[in-house]
């Protein structure tokens, strides 16, 4: 990078002396003007003088030098006065109010029914890494926002959040409260502008979509079931494409928010070409009266600039979540995670301790550092429709408790883990029976019912309390090492004390019983009927998530392609399964299914009982072979040099990979490569692979397995130019359907 050589230089130009922009954020001397430099990217936001708005200036590639941007800031040129330079203008948080007629991100109405705000700049400080800009309503003065600019050098990334508060004795009535504008200049040139989002549903999570951004439309992705849901992921990111095939690379502005609840991301493209990007907490039903001393914050919008395409934007992300897991919380960031066994699909809520010993017993034997008892275990769960809120042992399975199950865990070297869901209830419990108001409801309202459940109110503290005693009781008691969080339904007539703030307090109560979970001492999966709540802030506070009940391995190749643009692969779990079992006409190889795990956590949850010992040798060598390899497929950085066939990607009628992932260590000396081909009914050979980030002198040692883990079907060395401009060929792809490779290259 050219900045790394120029950064401490002062260059003279002229008689003036130019000082070249660091990382980190520069206050002008005399303007109200700041530059906010990462790696490789700028931000720069200005005030108006004397009127206060707050602009965005520049958003993308690094600048070297303030006088990169032209002074007195001012707002735009009026065209007409049917389009007012407010509207045209870059302004930081756009509200409701005035001759605004673009996105908005605010909106309030005050005591005396005015209901339109006018923020003007009140101040502005820098701490380290941290922007904060003040501002404040210009009549009604005890309204005032702070915005805050975090900056993650390193990673390209700003966090953008928001702190609202009441500094009088007036009440705000705020019925509107996003995050974040993100402004994206239009392009010169022949570009093609497109919006990457990640759509999708229950078992068919992130699914990427390409939809053109065509001048005067605009996009709402969005989720309103008071979890980010399966329906969307809270995700954008906005791909140029020069047509004319000069330059390689891709500018790619991209973003996520913070918040496992509802929330909206709007994506308006105006007729020049200018796209603004507003986003945070969705406004349905959505309602704060802010009193005096009392604050909202707003959930943090993170977003990023790069030019190396897709890639990039999912390595940025993929390292920010690393980077930044709540210490408090997550007690070994570095660790590598386990191995593990999960009985759900062999036995559902048919558990008890006989069957679960047998399963532990053969886990342990083909390699699994950690057995999870799922759904099943607590009194009354012989099926969905009952159980749910009583979380106590179910003795007639477990006799004696799950605490011999446990030690017996323990005892053969595996931690032990365990299936809760308790933010939920069924009507048939005796939770239920005893508190039926304990859940959110209107009285004169049908309490909708789906997977026959209802959604406890854990805004009210004594449900809070009580749950998370049973949470704490079990786990402690039987010596738990880990849980999975499962929340399986949206919510539905939200009636609770607290009114409409109710999405924002569901939100902050799970919270708080996560870092309960977490100061316990457990590891923690975020799951929500799949991936339905792993948003940016429970993926820095957790180690694990789950990102799909669909565990078909053709699924999984789609769905971890778009889950990899966020979540980092040791975040990602992936289980080998017997799925589709009700389909004999599909038959996926135990390796295809394993190398399609590999790319993540690793786990297992097929029947065991169901395989043979050669089946078993079988699981045992892959999981060998995932080991040897973990600490690259964990922690290194994941890209997929051919993406899995998705919505709208053109598809050729030459047949060849399904998909090649390659993950590379962050020295770069060793990396390893997923090769997967699903069909191929002509036998066309394949090309060969070319590889990407290595080290062009070096030499590699080059080890592949394809159909079984005994015996490598290729062993060499290569140069890692060599491997990067030649390929490596790949002829164990054959006509086979689900026929795949694991390619491990480590540095000599
Ligand atoms: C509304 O409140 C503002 C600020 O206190 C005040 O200036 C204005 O006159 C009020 N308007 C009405 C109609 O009361
Ligand atoms: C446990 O479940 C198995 C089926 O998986 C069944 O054969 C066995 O009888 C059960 N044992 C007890 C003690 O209920
Ligand atoms: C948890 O255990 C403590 C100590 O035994 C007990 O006082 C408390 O009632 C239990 N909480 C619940 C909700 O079961």
């Amino acid at each position: 990078m050219i900045f790394k050589h120029i950064v401490f230089a002062v260059l003279v130009y002229g008689c003036t002396a130019l000082s070249v922009l660091k990382p980190g954020i520069t206050s002008h001397k005399h303007e109200k003007l700041w530059f906010l430099t990462t790696e490789h990217t700028s931000y720069v936001i200005g005030v108006v003088p004397k009127t206060g708005e707050v602009l965005n200036l520049h958003w993308g590639p690094r600048l070297v030098s303030m006088t990169d941007i032209e002074l007195p800031v001012r707002l735009p040129m009026e065209r007409g006065s049917q389009e007012p330079a407010i509207t045209s203008a870059h302004e930081e948080f756009p509200v409701f109010g005035g001759l605004r007629y673009g996105p908005d991100v605010m909106r309030t109405t005050f005591e005396n029914g005015t209901r339109e705000l006018e923020l003007i700049f009140e101040s502005g400080r820098v701490k380290k890494n941290e922007l904060t800009i003040i501002m404040q309503d210009k009549a009604h003065k005890g309204f005032k926002i702070e915005l805050s600019y975090t900056l993650d050098i390193e990673n390209d990334i700003i966090l953008r959040k928001g702190l609202v508060k009441a500094t009088t004795d007036e009440t705000y009535q705020i019925s509107k409260a996003q995050t974040a504008a993100w402004h994206i200049s239009p392009q010169a040139g022949n570009v093609k502008r497109e919006l990457i989002s990640l759509a999708g549903a229950w078992a068919a999570e992130t699914q990427v979509q390409r939809h053109s951004l065509f001048p005067g439309t605009s996009h709402v992705l969005q989720s309103v079931r008071g979890i980010p849901s399966a329906s969307a992921y809270p995700y954008f990111a906005v791909i140029d494409t020069t047509s004319d095939g000069e330059h390689a690379d891709n500018d790619v502005y991209f973003g996520t928010i913070e918040w496992s609840g509802n929330w909206k991301i709007e994506v308006n493209t105006n007729i020049e070409g200018k796209v603004t990007v507003t986003g945070g907490m969705h406004d349905r039903d959505f309602g704060f009266d802010l009193k005096k001393g009392h604050e909202l914050e707003l959930p943090s919008f993170v977003a990023g600039y790069t030019n190396q395409g897709l890639g990039g934007a999912r390595k940025s992300l993929n390292n920010h979540i690393r980077d930044n897991k709540d210490s408090e919380l997550v007690a070994n960031p570095k660790g590598v995670q386990p191995v593990l066994y999960n009985g759900w699909e062999a036995y559902e809520m048919s558990v008890n301790i006989t069957n679960q010993m047998t399963m532990a017993k053969m886990a342990s034997d083909f390699g699994a550092d950690m057995f999870v008892l799922d759904d099943g275990w607590f009194i009354g769960r012989h099926a969905d429709n009952a159980g749910l809120g009583d979380w106590f042992i179910d003795e007639e399975k477990f006799p004696q408790g799950l605490k011999p199950l446990a030690d017996y865990v323990h005892s053969l070297n595996m931690k032990f883990g365990l299936w809760f869901e308790p933010e939920m209830v069924n009507p048939n419990s005796n939770l239920y029976r005893e508190h039926p108001d304990w859940v959110y409801h209107y009285d004169e309202r049908t309490r909708h019912e789906t997977r026959n459940q209802l959604v406890l109110d854990i805004t009210r503290p004594e449900v809070k309390e009580y749950i998370m005693g049973r949470v704490l009781n079990v786990t402690s008691e039987v010596g738990v090492d880990f849980i999975k969080w499962d929340m399986n339904r949206p919510m539905s007539e939200a009636g609770s004390a607290v009114g409409k703030e109710v999405w924002i307090e569901h939100v902050k109560a799970f919270h708080e019983m996560v870092a309960m979970v977490k100061k316990a001492g457990i590891t923690f999966e975020t799951c929500s009927s799949g991936g339905g709540r792993a948003d940016m802030s429970i993926l820095k506070k957790v180690e694990s998530s789950w990102p799909s009940d669909n565990t078909k391995p053709d699924a999984r190749l789609m769905i971890q392609y778009g889950s990899s643009l966020v979540i980092p692969p040791d975040m990602l779990s992936g289980w080998v399964t017997d799925s589709p079992g009700n389909d004999p006409k599909t038959i996926f190889p135990h390796s295809y299914r394993f190398h399609v795990s590999f790319m993540g956590a690793l786990g297992i949850g097929s029947n065991l009982n169901h395989l043979s010992k050669e089946d078993l040798k079988e699981y045992k060598g892959w999981v060998k072979i995932y080991k040897s390899i973990r600490h690259i497929m964990q922690k290194g950085d994941l890209s997929w040099l051919v993406a899995p066939p998705h919505a709208n990607k053109e598809t050729t009628a030459r047949e060849t990979y399904t998909a090649v992932t390659q993950t590379v260590t962050k020295k770069k000396d060793e990396s390893v490569v997923l090769a997967f081909r699903q069909y191929s009914a002509f036998w066309f050979p394949l090309p060969p692979i070319k590889l990407r980030d290595l080290i062009f002198d070096a030499e590699y040692k080059i080890t592949i397995w394809s159909a079984s883990p005994d015996k490598p079907v290729f062993k060499g060395t290569m140069t890692g130019g060599a491997l990067m401009t030649k390929g490596l060929k790949m002829p164990y792809l054959d006509s086979q359907a689900y026929s795949s490779a694991v390619v491990h290259l480590k540095q000599i």
